[in-house]
């Protein structure tokens, strides 16, 4: 048996994350955004999509910059994803309020996050997707991880340490059990 979802709530059936912290600067300061709508978008030059609402902080800093780095963090830094998505940057520095570290990027502004496992440093490719969709889709121009987290490829999601955090709604996170190689 199948119970019809509510259309309003049916990007919960394919939304799981792995949720991301945005930094981002604007006007002289870092800023830092918790998303969970992002997805890949292609592989070669590589392009990724991240959905920042216009009233967030974010949304002003990346549509101005044009730059952006997609932070990947793992399940211990739960608390810090939630405070980082639930006040504004318009006001507050985020990376001294809740503890985190700036790191410098290779080729964009905005700070890694020194406490995450990887990260994409991005380029916004079209403004007017951002205007019109709130979608942010961009070209990596640079990706880094944890050494002891990448390996054949692929980011370690089954180590403890290197756990994504996949929403699934409201209050709701899951994450990574086992991984399969199907051969
Ligand atoms: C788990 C979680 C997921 C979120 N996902 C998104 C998202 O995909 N897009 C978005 O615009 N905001 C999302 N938010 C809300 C923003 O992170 C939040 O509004 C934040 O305070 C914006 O900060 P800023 O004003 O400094 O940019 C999420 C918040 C949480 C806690």
């Amino acid at each position: 048996m199948k119970i019809k979802v509510p259309l309003k709530k049916a990007n919960r059936l394919v939304n799981h994350g792995p949720v991301i912290l945005v930094s981002s600067f604007y006007k002289g300061r870092p800023n830092i955004c918790t998303v969970a709508w992002n997805m890949p978008v292609d592989f070669d030059p590589p392009k990724v999509a991240c959905v920042i609402g216009d009233d967030n902080y974010s949304f002003e800093c990346i549509k101005n910059t044009g730059e952006f780095v997609i932070n990947i963090p793992g399940k211990s830094l739960l608390k810090k994803v939630i405070q980082c998505g639930s006040v504004s940057g318009k006001n507050i520095d985020k990376f001294k309020e809740f503890g985190l570290t700036p790191i410098a990027a290779s080729k964009v502004k905005p700070p890694l996050i020194k406490e995450c496992v990887a990260h994409l440093e991005c380029k916004l490719l079209r403004k007017d997707l951002a205007v019109e969709y709130n979608i942010f889709l961009a070209e990596i121009l640079c990706a880094w991880a944890e050494k002891s987290f990448f390996k054949n490829n692929r980011l370690l999601v089954e180590k403890s340490g290197a756990k994504t955090i996949h929403h699934l709604g409201a209050r709701f996170f899951a994450f990574p059990g086992n991984v399969i190689e199907v051969k």
